[in-house]
């Protein structure tokens, strides 16, 4: 086993962050496309796509430095928003959450002496600068179109983003 013992049970929660993350991002893409927001419920549906995939780079690393991943279960998730800003707002809530929780584990790592686990690591800490420079955008958006939110569905669709579906990305 290369993993060292005391990153196992951090390891394992981020797993399950990143999986609640995948269905909360389910939750408020069904929320705009409900709306008929198509465009921001695809922005969405594919974060969630993303979310699974850091996931899987979790369970992935685990598997590959001799821990046995615990897939877990999916907390509540929040599926009721007051309006399109408080759902994007809660979604960067979300990303600043995740970002806190990348940090510890990379100064845990740092304390542990493990260096792959820090290697890894820091896909996700640049990963997070991302997502919470999207997300932080896709609100002040959303606040400069105030009640003309087909202005937001025209910036998503001409600015995709992070969604893996961009051929130019
Ligand atoms: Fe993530
Ligand atoms: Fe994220």
């Amino acid at each position: 086993m290369t993993i060292k013992q005391k990153m196992i049970e951090p390891f394992n929660a981020q797993i399950k962050s990143e999986f609640s993350a995948s269905a909360q991002y389910i939750a408020i893409a069904a929320y705009f496309d409900d709306l008929s927001l198509k465009e921001l419920a695809g922005f969405f549906y594919r974060q969630s796509e993303e979310e699974r995939e850091h996931a899987m780079k979790f369970v992935r690393f685990m598997l590959e430095t001799g821990a046995k991943p615990i897939i877990p279960s999916i907390p509540e998730l929040r599926n009721q928003f007051d309006n399109p800003a408080d759902a994007v707002q809660f979604a960067l809530d979300q990303e600043n959450k995740v970002t806190d929780e990348i940090n510890s584990l990379v100064d845990l790592s740092i304390s542990e002496g493990d260096h792959a686990a820090n290697n890894f690591l820091q896909w996700f800490v640049f990963e997070q600068v991302e997502e919470v420079d999207t997300m932080t955008t896709l609100l002040q958006t959303i606040k400069l179109a105030g009640n003309n939110l087909l202005l937001v569905e025209d910036y998503v669709r001409r600015n995709p983003q992070d969604g893996g579906e961009d051929p130019a990305a």
